[in-house]
């Protein structure tokens, strides 16, 4: 979900606009930080990379990783109060920074395709329950032989990305943000409510061990490049966008205090999903490897089969797929938004006409993804189907390559005071020495080891 700033509203009406304080910008970002993320994309690989193994990496690398990048970026944007590629030329024109700036902002643009195919792929499911197909959605094979479906699922990105399209030109950016103002709080009740039932059915309670216990040998590299993307992507890091929210946020919000809130709310919805999902494996398919390997599909497989056990599957669905619809489409809104302002900003073209950019980039690059299981089965990038691919090029390899970015910018120009100084206009920096070590040691190291593993792991030179 987005919160109710972006970039491009604000930024082109001359002064820029300011979050109402810590509790709007917390919002804001959490906002932009809840979306398929957490409910779709966490559960999966959970699922695959080992359950409690992977959880134990996840919230070592977001209390750490996660932490340091949000201060960074943030403390960056409101230092230079711009968004990514502004950010960076604040501090220089040669080529480092412009591909500092710009893979910041290329990362929303490649996601924001394929975050739509996902979206319409929520919205179909949606649509089905209404029409009372419960029991159908439920059945074996039915989401195999969906995205097999080309025609079907392109109409559905296409409906969907143009429901994003439609609230960015229409301006009704306010009215749908202010419902799913609504809708999320709404969302964690009847997750809870359904997480509860998951973990109480027959046989569930193995599921519940498998994604909290963590057992060792579950461990791999795999494990560690998973979750480090997913933490990228969940919190939204990586992708310029919280320098543009940085830039919007008061010099009196204490930047380590609303960090810590967004990773609360961010993870605990993460949880959530999880919760609702892995157990709910075990009960209903035997905790099978096949279910657990689903990848991509693991949410769509089995919330179905959950809801329709559970006697009003048709009203559960609804309601839940209503509100993982809005969840997701202000998400892909602040993604899409964040792409055109970019454009906006460097190209000075007029907003239909980067719209129009926007949208060419989104039929290509979202039908690629969107076909990928049917017609253009047989294409393969990398062994991966062209979804997986985005997927994987994003969060695995540009992302690292973002944060690094970002690290780079503050050893080599901004300095550690620099930004100790912009997190001390508004409190004392409590965890300033674990920062400094962190940006100065840990983080260029770890995400340089990553991103090569990851980048040979592709390649088959080394199997992970
Ligand atoms: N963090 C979002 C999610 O987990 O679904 C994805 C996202 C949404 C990233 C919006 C960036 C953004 F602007």
């Amino acid at each position: 979900m987005s919160g109710d700033t972006s970039s491009g509203s604000k930024k082109t009406s001359g002064a820029r606009g300011r979050f109402s304080g810590g509790i709007g910008y917390v919002l804001a970002v959490a906002g932009s930080a809840v979306g398929l993320g957490n409910i779709w994309r966490f559960p999966y690989l959970a699922a695959k990379y080992g359950g409690g193994i992977f959880l134990l990496v996840y919230l070592i690398l977001m209390l750490t990783f996660g932490y340091v990048l949000i201060v960074s970026e943030t403390a960056l944007g409101r230092m230079t109060r711009k968004s990514p590629v502004g950010a960076f030329h604040a501090f220089g024109k040669s080529l480092p920074f412009q591909f500092g700036g710009w893979i910041n902002a290329v990362v929303p643009m490649l996601i924001s395709p394929y975050y739509c195919v996902i979206g319409g792929w929520v919205l179909k499911y949606l649509v089905e329950y209404v029409k009372g197909s419960a029991q159908i959605l439920a059945a074996d094979g039915y989401f195999t032989d969906f995205i097999a479906d080309s025609g079907s699922v392109e109409l559905w990105f296409v409906i969907f990305s143009l429901l994003v399209f439609f609230v960015i030109l229409a301006g009704v950016k306010q009215g749908v943000e202010r419902v799913s103002k609504v809708m999320m709080p709404a969302l964690v009740l009847l997750a809870v409510f359904v997480a509860v039932y998951s973990v109480t059915r027959p046989g569930a309670l193995k599921g519940v061990k498998y994604f909290l216990v963590p057992n060792f040998e579950d461990f791999s590299w795999m494990t560690v490049v998973a979750a480090m993307g997913q933490m990228f992507y969940s919190l939204s890091i990586a992708m310029g966008i919280l320098y543009t929210y940085g830039s919007y946020m008061g010099k009196d919000v204490d930047i380590e205090k609303s960090t810590k809130q967004v990773e609360l709310f961010d993870t605990g919805i993460a949880l959530l999903a999880g919760m609702m999902i892995i157990p709910a494996v075990f009960a209903f398919s035997g905790g099978d490897m096949e279910t657990l390997q689903a990848g991509p599909s693991l949410a769509f497989i089995t919330l179905p089969k959950i809801f329709a056990s559970m006697g009003v599957g048709t009203v559960i669905g609804i309601a839940f797929f209503l509100m993982f619809f809005f969840a997701a489409l202000t998400s892909a809104i602040s993604l899409v938004e964040t792409s055109v302002s970019s454009f906006e900003d460097e190209l000075h073209w007029s907003r239909p006409r980067c719209c129009l950019l926007m949208g060419i980039i989104m039929v290509v690059v979202g039908s690629a993804s969107a076909l990928g299981y049917g017609v253009l089965d047989h294409v393969k990038l990398f062994g991966m189907a062209f979804l997986d691919f985005f997927d994987f090029l994003t969060n695995s390899v540009m992302m690292p390559l973002a944060a690094l970015a970002t690290c780079f910018l503050i050893l080599r120009v901004a300095g550690l005071k620099g930004i100790a100084e912009e997190v001390e206009r508004s409190s004392t920096f409590r965890r300033k020495k674990m920062y400094n070590v962190f940006l100065k040691y840990f983080a260029p190291v770890c995400i340089g080891i990553i991103l090569i593993s990851s980048i040979a792991n592709v390649l088959g030179i080394i199997s992970m």
